[in-house]
């Protein structure tokens, strides 16, 4: 894509879809100038509005752990325009950033915006706006009758560029329609969010996985899935390296570290805090993305340096869809696409490769 849009431009323009954004989904999101689950913590007890389980903790800690990290800066080199040209999926992108599956928002409010409650607009600007600025979106997971193949439909106009991220449902039957869903709509990939098993709790008040309707997965059953997809997989909710190496045996592509934005458990780990370990034991194997709390490019350099191949980011995407639609998403991807390019200069780095541990200084 264009990427002539100066940044003084880009942030005036994104400023003004945050503050659009704020006139519909003020109480249930503050849109606060730094996303960072202090504002939403314990607002609700419905966890899956914009904040997170309980006390919000792991979304804070998600957060405030990658900003504790500091950056090795080195001005004194060639002048270059840092490269940030990623290949995925056998696919070529801008940047090494996606937006992080979001559902339905779930909330007793109701919002004055034509993406309240049409899922398929909000994919339709999500999946377009990140395909549009470089980069690309993924999808998530809910059980309402037509949701996924309504929101899947406009991956097949950007050249299947998209991920949807199937929850693991315990009917198999469900599962197994949305594999062949997005076979049908050509994506270039898919996922499962296995931490989704934390969720029932939230949705339903009652302690039990099967509350939602989803079940844990073993390494055999997430095998048949790598088979039946026919594309490449990815295995998000992963956060140790037990998990991690366990994903490797199951011939997918690769995992997403998440702790899913806080919303299954208030005290995990940061992402931030075991990507670098994960990365070391399997990114031979296995693609590498991951996500939380992660708010700028520096932030998505920060988790690079650790280990990370791609860097996720949620819901400042979906702020940015109820602002300003296909463009808000555009221009959120494109405010990440120069802090990215800024902070790489800054730390000397020409490409995504120069982009390694020692440029990052984390102090526990
Ligand atoms: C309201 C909401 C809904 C979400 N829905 C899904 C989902 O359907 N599938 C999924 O894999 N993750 C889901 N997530 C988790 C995100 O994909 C992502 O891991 C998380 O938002 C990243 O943290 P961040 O928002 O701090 O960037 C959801 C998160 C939020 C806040």
């Amino acid at each position: 894509m264009d990427h002539s849009t100066n940044y003084s431009d880009v942030l005036l323009k994104y400023a003004q879809y945050q503050e659009a954004a704020r006139k519909v989904l003020v109480p249930s999101c503050r849109v606060c100038k730094v996303c960072n689950g202090i504002a939403c913590a314990g607002r609700y007890t419905n966890a899956l509005e914009f904040g997170a389980k309980g006390n919000n903790l792991g979304f804070i800690h998600a957060y405030q752990a990658l900003a504790d990290i500091r950056i090795e800066l080195d001005v004194i080199h060639d002048d270059y325009v840092p490269d940030m040209n990623i290949e995925l999926f056998g696919r070529q992108f801008d940047l090494p950033v996606f937006a992080s599956p979001i559902a339905k928002i779930l909330t007793d409010y109701t919002f004055d915006s034509p993406f309240f409650n049409n899922n398929d607009a909000y994919a339709d600007a999500l999946i377009k706006g990140a395909y549009q600025a470089g980069g690309m979106a993924w999808l998530g997971d809910n059980k309402a009758e037509g949701y996924f193949p309504g929101q899947i439909a406009p991956i097949q106009e950007v050249n299947g560029v998209g991920v949807p991220t199937i929850k693991p449902w315990a009917d198999r039957a469900e599962f197994d329609k949305r594999v062949q869903w997005c076979r049908e709509a050509g994506v270039m990939a898919m996922a499962t969010d296995l931490d989704a098993i934390g969720l029932g709790y939230q949705y339903s008040g009652k302690v039990g996985a099967k509350n939602e309707g989803v079940c844990a997965r073993n390494v055999d059953e997430l095998k048949d899935f790598v088979q039946a997809a026919g594309v490449p997989v990815v295995i998000k909710g992963i956060m140790s390296v037990k998990a991690a190496v366990k994903a490797a045996e199951t011939g997918a592509y690769g995992i997403l570290i998440s702790n899913h934005g806080g919303n299954v458990v208030e005290s995990s780990l940061a992402p931030c805090d075991v990507v670098e370990e994960i990365s070391r034991e399997v990114g031979g194997a296995l693609k590498i993305f991951a996500d939380g709390g992660v708010r700028s490019g520096e932030d998505v350099f920060k988790m690079l340096a650790l280990g990370a191949d791609a860097v996720g980011i949620g819901r400042p995407y979906t702020v940015a869809v109820y602002g300003g639609g296909l463009d808000g998403v555009a221009t959120y991807t494109q405010k990440i696409y120069w802090e990215l390019q800024n902070i790489m200069r800054l730390a000397n780095c020409a490409s995504l490769v120069d982009i390694t541990r020692e440029k990052v200084i984390v102090r526990r």
